[in-house]
């Protein structure tokens, strides 16, 4: 007997019906590649599978919640140990979710939420989307200290979670500031084209020297529209301030040439904390919380970011 059958058997003696990591597989529903973000979660994920020995079948729904859908269909009729599903949008997950629970597959949410009933899911592993959006307001209503300023938005992908919470955590944190106003909103689609697109139909519209400051609901879309701020003929940074999320590479190089000023980091290592609580269930039955939360930290010009960027560079972003 090989010593991965023997403490097989000896896991199956204690508890029937559990699965060791090494023997486990799992299929990955992957929205796409929008942001460098998305890219890095898609690396650590690998990685994280490979070290614990699972068997990792990964598919990209480039963006479409239908190939996603279809996705699940798949690893459901290919019988996988779980399912991992970063969720393109919250709604209408809740017909292929029934599927995967009629099959006694757990499905692990990583990154976003959906608007389903919460016993169609083992657990959710995300930040505090909300908050993220209230530390940028809370951010740019200090940098401000009651200066007027009017701002526009850049949106995450129309329905998604994470462009639903983070619109209204900035809202409430920039409450009550008389001296702020939000005059243009539009989606960028968490990408770095859409970014610089819609930062140039904004410019356009309202003419650069009176837009103060950028909140961009992920730094790709920050990215772009430095790109557009410049070819205007403006500073960013300086002649409009930039708050974004996910603290990617290219935003702490951005921050340490002052082309940017804030960003609230995003871990990109959702399947660390995911693969662990389906290991402890799928061993032994342990239920792990119903929301795993993940850290969310404010990175301004007053830290090292050039020492960030050069830390998280070679990480798969
Ligand atoms: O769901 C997380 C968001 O999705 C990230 O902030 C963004 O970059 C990504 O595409």
């Amino acid at each position: 007997m090989t010593l991965k059958a023997t403490l097989l058997a000896s896991v199956l003696v204690l508890s029937p019906g559990a699965l060791l990591a090494a023997d486990m597989t799992i299929g990955f529903s992957q929205i796409g590649s929008e942001s460098g973000w998305r890219a890095a979660e898609t690396t650590v994920t690998r990685q994280e599978a490979e070290s614990r020995g699972i068997e990792l079948k990964f598919a990209d729904a480039q963006q479409k919640q239908e190939n996603q859908i279809k996705a699940i269909r798949g690893f459901i009729a290919q019988g996988v140990d779980a399912i991992l599903l970063a969720p393109v949008v919250a709604t209408g997950w809740d017909e292929v979710l029934e599927e995967a629970k009629d099959a006694e597959i757990p499905v692990v949410l990583l990154d976003r939420t959906v608007d389903a009933p919460e016993d169609l899911y083992l657990t959710a592993v995300t930040s505090d989307l909300v908050h993220e959006g209230r530390v940028a307001g809370e951010w740019l209503a200090k940098e401000m200290a009651g200066e007027d300023c009017r701002i526009v938005e850049l949106q995450g992908t129309t329905g998604s979670s994470p462009a639903i919470d983070r619109k209204k955590g900035f809202e409430e944190g920039i409450a009550g500031q008389d001296n702020l106003e939000i005059v243009r909103s539009q989606t960028g689609d968490f990408t770095r084209a859409q970014g610089k697109v819609v930062m140039e139909s904004f410019l356009k519209a309202e003419g650069g020297d009176t837009i103060c400051a950028l909140y961009a609901h992920n730094d790709d879309m920050a990215v772009g529209a430095i790109q557009a701020i410049k070819e205007a003929g403006l500073k960013p940074g300086e002649d409009i301030k930039i708050v974004a999320i996910d603290a990617v590479p290219d935003a702490h190089l951005a921050i340490a040439n002052g082309e940017m000023n804030a960003t609230i980091e995003l871990t990109p290592n959702m399947a660390g904390p995911a693969l662990d609580a389906l290991e402890a269930y799928l061993a032994n039955g342990t239920e792990p919380a119903k929301w795993i939360q993940t850290e969310s930290k404010l990175y301004t010009a007053a830290d090292d970011n050039q020492a960030v960027y050069e830390e998280k560079k070679n990480l798969g972003y």
